[in-house]
């Protein structure tokens, strides 16, 4: 196993798959290129330009102005995205109206015990815009910069950076997910109950393909607390998604999210309201990753670890081997100021019918749990931060989720190496899922 960049490059798992398979897997996976050739000619990212009035771009304008610091630099990623060098005492988090006086914790009292955090700073080239050599001076946090086209493809400026209301009800202890709105998941979670203080991950990363502009497909890390059925949810989320409809392309990019609110008025994606406050200079939050898996080929990963300072209550986030991120204040939540009550790790896909169909937008590496290393998407070394602030192993205390095995499914398991790991996702419609 061999460690490339800031994202790890695992080039085999427990056995290596017999020289046919390879020969197929290559078949197949030409089959997906031209699949995906084809769908990218047919996704246009600016088809949902309607005519815009003057007073919307206006409107638009305005809260542009006021997301987008004005920065000390500013430097263009080879993909188009334009990273904004913004001093950190200026980032638009410190606008949260809780925030007033808030002053910004540098570093996390203490790391969660059990963590492995390497000294040196690694060589971190990962994503998209690091390709362009250039850094964020010190003081300053890079900000992926939102365009008028970003907020057009939303469907109001209200919901331009939220997550649509995710209807769940509950069924026992299970985050029953009732897709009333066509979110569909492949989950793996801890049983409710528990006292929760954070959660990590390794997540394989990928580029599913997107049927149409205002679906996604993310994988991610939650850490609940609240109710489900209730408007008082509150979560934290992290991982990588494709959502041609938030950046206009599709390509995997680091995301965040937060709402203290089950989705309503509260939260957002990224640094696209007040709320996370990010310590980094080098990691831009909504930036694209590079390099991504291939099918029976290189796999890559991006480690995730989200904990509470068990002093000063902060929700930190780490990338890699301890690289911190920021973190989300305590403010910002009502439940998530003592601790999580369940956490989840996996896929979620919007599925819309766009054409009376289910949806073909993929989770994951778009193929079955079953097909295995290489092929299929997999989370592993699925630990939690626990009362004591140490890092553990979950083990066999999961329960897995998917509403519909036809379209995108989940399989855990257990061995040294990998801890508690599970492979999960699918191709969305086929015969069996139509
Ligand atoms: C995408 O849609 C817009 C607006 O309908 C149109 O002007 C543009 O030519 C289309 N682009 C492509 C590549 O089809
Ligand atoms: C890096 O960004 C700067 C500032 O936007 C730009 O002028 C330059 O052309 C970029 N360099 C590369 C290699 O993309």
């Amino acid at each position: 196993m061999g460690t490339l960049l800031g994202s790890n490059k695992i080039t085999s798992s427990c056995s290596a798959p017999p020289p046919y398979i390879l020969f197929l897997g290559f078949f197949f996976f030409s089959l997906i290129l031209q699949r995906v050739a084809v769908e990218s000619t047919t996704l246009n990212y600016t088809s949902y330009n309607r005519k815009v009035s003057s007073l919307r771009l206006q409107r638009i304008q305005k809260h542009l102005d006021n997301i987008n610091k004005s920065p000390v630099l500013t430097i263009q990623s080879p993909d188009g995205d334009l990273i904004d060098c913004v001093h950190k005492r200026k980032q638009p988090s410190l606008d949260h109206p809780l925030l007033k006086n808030h002053k910004i914790q540098k570093v996390p009292t203490k790391m969660p015990k059990g963590m492995k955090v390497k000294r040196e700073e690694r060589k971190l080239e990962w994503q998209m815009w690091h390709k362009n050599g250039t850094r964020c001076p010190k003081g300053t946090v890079p900000i992926r910069r939102s365009t008028v086209n970003d907020v057009l493809r939303a469907k109001s400026l209200f919901d331009f950076g939220k997550k649509q209301r995710r209807r769940l009800s509950r069924r026992n202890d299970a985050p029953d997910v009732v897709s009333t709105n066509g979110h569909e998941h492949a989950i793996a979670y801890t049983g409710s109950s528990s006292e929760v203080y954070g959660a990590k991950a390794t997540i394989n990363v990928w580029d599913p393909s997107i049927q149409v502009v205002n679906e996604f497909s993310l994988s991610q890390i939650w850490i609940l607390s609240g109710s489900f059925d209730g408007s008082d949810l509150n979560s934290i989320e992290a991982g990588w998604q494709v959502s041609p409809e938030l950046y206009g392309d599709s390509s995997p990019r680091l995301f965040t999210y937060w709402t203290s609110d089950s989705y309503e008025a509260t939260g957002c994606y990224n640094l696209l309201c007040a709320g996370f406050i990010q310590t980094n200079s080098r990691i831009a939050i909504g930036a694209a990753i590079s390099p991504i898996s291939s099918f029976d080929a290189n796999q890559y990963d991006i480690t995730i670890l989200i904990w509470k300072d068990p002093r000063v209550g902060n929700w930190w986030m780490s990338f890699g081997d301890g690289t911190l991120v920021g973190y989300w204040p305590e403010e910002l939540f009502t439940h998530l100021t003592k601790h999580a009550t369940m956490v989840e790790w996996g896929g979620e896909v919007v599925n819309t019918r766009a054409n009376g169909q289910h949806t073909s937008t993929q989770m994951g590496s778009g193929h079955f749990a079953e097909d295995g290393f290489g092929k299929a998407s997999y989370f592993r070394n699925l630990e939690i931060v626990d009362t004591d602030n140490s890092l553990t192993s979950v083990h066999n205390n999961i329960l897995t989720l998917a509403e519909n095995t036809n379209c995108y499914d989940i399989k855990s398991s257990y061995n040294n190496e990998w801890g508690t790991y599970f492979y999960y996702g699918g191709p969305g419609n086929n015969p069996q899922c139509p």
